[in-house]
């Protein structure tokens, strides 16, 4: 094997097979499926000595993303421009299984670094004059926010700002307050699909369904659904959507992607002009950047190696059950009450507990007990977040339970 070959073969791992065999059957007991969850325990590098329950800002990566990174970090330093450029640089297979997770075609998935710059793309790329309006709510992200609040200073467009019931169970409660806001005017709907601040789930798909009829463009920030939710971009019926890879994926830091459906791609922008010759429907035009790390994107292929040898679905349910242990559990404690819908959630929760701001409480924790929570103070929403991860026990959970009757 000559050396170009040799390298090939290492570096293009997106081609090989996962290291483990896929587990396709679910094992019978609830012991071997505790067992399984053990292994994926085993897969990552946990810090000694806190109890990590902050994974909805980000996650870590298990040892095989970490290695592949590294792995293509210490080779492309060998000549970068040869190695990055014209052995490492394969987009390809890594879009199409990343539209394989999300039901989308390969032609609606750009690779960008994060949910920011994917949404921002689409906010600051469609074509809006003075009078437009657009509609988002104050639960969105702060990001989004700003970029919305910026396009009105200097376009002078109309944002709409709504107050979601939340908590609510109630789907039609949840979608109403988008509907009410329509006006012949609107032009845009952003909405968050799985709520950072308090984990609800919103159906966005009957808010995108009636804005189609009314050819609304709406925009969903799917940050926090993707490889967590089972999600299908087309069912969703959303014309873009951004979502951030380094989160439920467990890819490296500095990963998102950006959907468009296949007949909007041309109606919007990139932010960084593309070449002459990209065509203006080709979704690559919205990867255009200068110099980029090309190991922390190849290596998204490790992450959707680990992520398909779980399983989106299986995946989603131990989320939820994780978040059910503690959360069954904390709420039957006094003075504690729950930000979170039961049904409409993932593994994200926030609790409120009476007498305490969420920053002391989130410290408290932290130097007290070892416990890592963040403090959610925002819209009307107050309380600290718990957010496990595949890796979490519920020896763990207990031990913030035992902490909370402490407090
Ligand atoms: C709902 C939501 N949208 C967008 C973002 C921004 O993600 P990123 O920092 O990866 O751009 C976050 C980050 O936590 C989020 O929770």
């Amino acid at each position: 094997m000559d050396r170009r070959t040799f390298l090939e073969s290492i570096l293009a791992f997106n081609f090989l097979p996962a290291l483990t065999p896929a587990l396709e059957n679910r094992p019978d007991s609830a012991e071997e499926e505790e067992d399984f969850w053990r292994s994926i325990r085993g897969e990552f590098m946990l810090h000694p000595s806190i109890i990590n329950l902050n994974n909805g800002g980000v996650s870590p990566h298990p040892r095989s993303v970490v290695e592949a990174l590294f792995r293509m970090e210490l080779t492309a330093n060998e000549a970068p421009a040869y190695v990055m450029w014209r052995i490492q640089d394969q987009k390809e297979p890594i879009r199409q299984r990343l539209a394989a997770i999300g039901g989308a075609d390969p032609e609606e998935i750009a690779i960008v670094r994060n949910s920011t710059e994917a949404l921002e793309t689409v906010i600051f790329g469609l074509n809006l004059k003075a009078g437009d309006e657009v509609i988002a709510a104050e639960s969105d992200y702060p990001s989004m926010i700003a970029a919305w609040k910026q396009r009105e200073a200097r376009d002078g467009i109309k944002v709409r700002w709504l107050r979601l019931p939340l908590p609510s169970e109630d789907e039609d409660k949840l979608v109403a307050p988008y509907l009410e806001a329509i006006t012949p005017r609107t032009r845009v709907i952003h909405l968050t699909h799985l709520i950072n601040w308090t984990g609800q789930i919103v159906p966005v798909e009957k808010v995108t369904a009636e804005a189609r009829k009314r050819g609304i463009f709406t925009i969903v920030d799917a940050a926090h659904s993707y490889a967590h939710i089972p999600l299908d971009f087309h069912a969703m019926g959303c014309d873009a959507a951004g979502v951030s890879l380094h989160k439920w994926l467990c890819a490296p830091f500095g990963t998102g992607l950006l959907y468009v459906k296949k007949e909007r791609i041309r109606d919007i922008w990139p932010l960084f002009a593309p070449a002459a010759d990209r065509r203006a429907d080709d979704i690559r035009k919205f990867e255009h950047l200068g110099t980029r790390s090309i190991p922390t994107e190849q290596a998204i292929a490790a992450a959707i190696d680990f992520h398909e040898r779980i399983g989106s679905q299986r995946k989603f349910e131990r989320l939820k059950k994780l978040r059910q242990y503690w959360l069954s559990k904390a709420i039957q404690l006094p003075k504690i009450k729950s930000l979170t819908p039961d049904k409409l959630a993932g593994a994200l929760a926030t609790i409120q507990v009476d007498g305490w701001s969420p920053q002391k409480l989130a410290d408290h924790l932290l130097e007290k007990h070892r416990i890592f929570v963040v403090g959610i103070d925002w819209a009307g929403m107050q309380g600290i977040r718990v957010t496990p991860h595949v890796y979490t026990t519920f020896e763990e959970l207990d031990k913030l339970v035992d902490a909370l009757r402490a407090v």
